[in-house]
C-alpha cells in the first residue's frame, strides 16, 4: 500500500489549511500521516556542513524520525497557509532541514532511491493578488524536487479571510482536480 505523507504547515487545527488537507487526502488511497511542522519541535538548520561529507543530519532531534518517513513515503504533500509571500515558519524550519537531500543529490549517494510524487497545497487570506503564492510554490516546488518527487501540482485559495473553504468560488473541484493528478502521477512513477 502506498505511504501519503502530508506536512503541514498551520498552527491552526480546524484552519483552512487543515480542511483543504482533509479533502485532499479522502480522494487519495494509502496509508496517510499528517505531520504538523508546529507541534514538530524540530531545530533550525545551523549550516553546520556535516551533510555536505556525510548523509543525514547531525543534529539529534525529532527531524531523524521524519527523515525516516520521507525516506519510506511515496507521496509528499506540503500545505501552508501564507506567510508574509511565503510559507510559515516552522513549515520552512522544517524544509531547511531538508538540505540533507540537497546535498546527497549533489553527491549522487541516493540515486538507488526510488521516485516519489509531490503535491502543494497552499492558501491565503487576502483577495487574489497576482503572484501571491509564488514565493511559497517556489520553495515547495524545489524542496520536492530534492526528494526525488515529480511534481503533480498544486492546490491554491485565495481570500480565505472571507471564504475560508472557497465555497463562493466553488474551489473543491481544485481538490478533486489535483487528487487525480496525484493518482496519475502515482501510476507512472511509483
Ligand atoms: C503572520 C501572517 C502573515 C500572513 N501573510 C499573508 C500573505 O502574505 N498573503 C496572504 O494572502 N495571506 C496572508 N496571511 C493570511 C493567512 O494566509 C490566512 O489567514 C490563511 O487562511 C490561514 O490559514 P489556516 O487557517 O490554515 O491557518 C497571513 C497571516 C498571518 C497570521
Amino acid at each position: 500500500m502506498s505511504g501519503i505523507l502530508v506536512l503541514n504547515g498551520s498552527p491552526r487545527r480546524r484552519g483552512t489549511t487543515s480542511w483543504m488537507i482533509s479533502a485532499l487526502l479522502d480522494t487519495l488511497e494509502g496509508e496517510k500521516e499528517i505531520i504538523s511542522a508546529y507541534k514538530s519541535g524540530v531545530s533550525p538548520c545551523i549550516d553546520c556542513r556535516s551533510c555536505w561529507k556525510t548523509r543525514g543530519c547531525a543534529i539529534a532531534d525529532g527531524m531523524q524520525e521524519i527523515y525516516r518517513k520521507i525516506d519510506a513515503a511515496d507521496v509528499v504533500i506540503f500545505a501552508s497557509p501564507i506567510y508574509f509571500h511565503s510559507v510559515t515558519g516552522p513549515l520552512k524550519i522544517l524544509i531547511d532541514r531538508l538540505q540533507v537531500y540537497w546535498a546527497s543529490r549533489l553527491r549522487k549517494d541516493r540515486a538507488l532511491d526510488r521516485r516519489k510524487v509531490g503535491a502543494a497545497l497552499m492558501c491565503g487570506g487576502s483577495p487574489v493578488f497576482p503572484r501571491q503564492f509564488d514565493g511559497g510554490e517556489i520553495v515547495l516546488r524545489n524542496v520536492l524536487k530534492d526528494l526525488n518527487a515529480e511534481w503533480a501540482g498544486m492546490a491554491v485559495l485565495p481570500d480565505t479571510d472571507r471564504d475560508p473553504h472557497g465555497d463562493v468560488i466553488g474551489f473543491s473541484g481544485e481538490i478533486l482536480r489535483l487528487g487525480e493528478a496525484v493518482r496519475t502521477l502515482m501510476g507512472k512513477v511509483l
